[in-house]
C-alpha cells in the first residue's frame, strides 16, 4: 500500500475546490469488496439488526479514522439512536454521546448509549465543545437540511471534525421502505406502501422524511463559513466513485448516500 501525496490530482477527492488529506489508499480490490459487503449485509437490516448496523458502524469509524484518530475524543452522535455508532466510537477509545429526538429510537435494542433526548438543532451541548461532531442519516428527516446541519456543526472546537452522512432522496433507497416507488412521488409510494402492509411507512414523506439532495450538501458543505471541506464521497462505493459528485443528476441517483467530513477552522 503507498501513501499518496496529497498534490497528487488523482490521489484524492479532487472534486472542484474540495481540500484534500493523505491518507493509506487501500486496493481496488477490497474497496470493491468492502462495497459489496455493506450492501449484502442492507438485505439483513431486518432479520439481523445488530449485525447490520454494528457493520455499517464500524465502517463509518474506519472511514473517519483516516482524517483523525479517535482515542480520547469527545463525540456527539446526533440522530443516533440506540448507540451502534457510540459503541464503535468507544472501541476506538472516544467518549459519545448521542443526541435523538426520539426516546424509542435511543431504547431501541437496549444499548443503553450516553444519551440526551432533544433535536439536533436545538440540542444543549455547548458550541465549539465537541472534538467529533458526527450525524449518521439524519439529514433527511428534516425540513431543511442546511439549517440543521450548521446547528450541529457549530458544537465542533476549532480544528475538530464535522462528519455527516444521509441518504439521496433520488438514490435508490431514497423512500426508504416506500422504495422504489418514491420515484414516482413520495406520497404516493407511502399511500402505495399502505395499502400493500395496512399500515403507513414509519418514514412518512413530508412529515418525517423529505427529498435530500446531494447538491444541497454539497452547497452547504463548500459555502459554509469558518468550514473546510476535507472529504466528500459517496458513502458505501469505493473511493473512485467521488466523481459522480462532479456530475448534476447523476449524483442524485447514483450516490446513494453522501458523506462530507469537514473541519473547523
Ligand atoms: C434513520 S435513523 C438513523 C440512526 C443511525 N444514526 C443510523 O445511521 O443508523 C434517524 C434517527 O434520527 C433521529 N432524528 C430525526 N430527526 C431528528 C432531529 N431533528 N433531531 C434529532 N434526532 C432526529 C430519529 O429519531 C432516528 O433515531
Amino acid at each position: 500500500m503507498s501513501s499518496p501525496s496529497p498534490s497528487d490530482p488523482t490521489s484524492e477527492a479532487n472534486i472542484r475546490g474540495v481540500q484534500t488529506t493523505s491518507f493509506r489508499r487501500s486496493g481496488s480490490g477490497d474497496d470493491l469488496r468492502r462495497s459489496v459487503r455493506l450492501f449484502r449485509s442492507f438485505l439483513t437490516e431486518q432479520t439481523d439488526p445488530v449485525g447490520f448496523y454494528s457493520l455499517i458502524a464500524e465502517d463509518a469509524v474506519t472511514l473517519i479514522s483516516r482524517h483523525t484518530g479517535l482515542d480520547g475524543l469527545r463525540v456527539v452522535d446526533f440522530g443516533g439512536g440506540p448507540g451502534f455508532y457510540s459503541e464503535a466510537f468507544a472501541r476506538h477509545g472516544a467518549v459519545s454521546v448521542v443526541v435523538d429526538a426520539d426516546r424509542s429510537e435511543i431504547t431501541s435494542h437496549r444499548r443503553h448509549p450516553l444519551s440526551v433526548q432533544a433535536l439536533a438543532e436545538q440540542s444543549p451541548i455547548a458550541d465549539g465543545s465537541m472534538d467529533l461532531v458526527f450525524s449518521s442519516n439524519l439529514l433527511e428527516h428534516v425540513p431543511d437540511l442546511a439549517a440543521v446541519a450548521d446547528q450541529m456543526a457549530r458544537k465542533v472546537r476549532p480544528g475538530g471534525y464535522v462528519v455527516l452522512s444521509y441518504t439521496a432522496w433520488l438514490g435508490p433507497w431514497g423512500g426508504h421502505e416506500t422504495s422504489p416507488w418514491h420515484y414516482l412521488g413520495g406520497h404516493r409510494a407511502a399511500r402505495r406502501y399502505e395499502r400493500k402492509h395496512g399500515h403507513p411507512p414509519k418514514n412518512r414523506f413530508g412529515e418525517s422524511m423529505y427529498a435530500a439532495s446531494v447538491a444541497e450538501g454539497m452547497r452547504w458543505a463548500r459555502s459554509t463559513p469558518g468550514l473546510e471541506l476535507v472529504e466528500a464521497r459517496p458513502r458505501y462505493l469505493p473511493p473512485w466513485s467521488r466523481f459522480l459528485l462532479r456530475i448534476p443528476l447523476l449524483r442524485e441517483l447514483l450516490s446513494w448516500n453522501l458523506w462530507l467530513v469537514l473541519r473547523r477552522l
